[in-house]
């Protein structure tokens, strides 16, 4: 059974921002895209690179090793080198927590 589980705080996350956050054994690239959350898989297909230190242009993220592309929202990649996409998490905010479902 899938379950939310808080990841970060509103507070630590200013929009245009992304981060981060291990979870459950698992590297999720957390984004602030104007206000509303959205979460991946932080590993980017191509050969590994943190997606969530990559810069946030509108949707995408920028893979900061090779350049690839990827949709915040879902995951999808829109630019090689990479040529597969990544999980989407489903992420909420309750109260001041963020959380995500897993
Ligand atoms: S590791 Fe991400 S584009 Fe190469």
């Amino acid at each position: 059974m899938s379950e939310y589980m808080k990841i970060a705080s509103v507070s630590d996350l200013p929009p245009g921002q992304g981060k981060v956050v291990a979870v459950q054994g698992r590297e999720i690239a957390l984004f602030n895209l104007n206000g509303s959350f959205c979460a991946i898989d932080n590993t980017c297909t191509h050969a590994g690179g943190p997606l969530g230190e990559g810069m946030l242009e509108g949707e995408e993220v920028e893979c900061p090793w090779h350049g690839a592309r990827f949709n915040v929202k879902t995951g999808a990649v829109c630019n090689p080198p990479a040529d597969e996409g990544v999980t989407a998490y489903k992420v909420r905010v309750n109260g001041s927590d963020i959380e995500i479902e897993l």
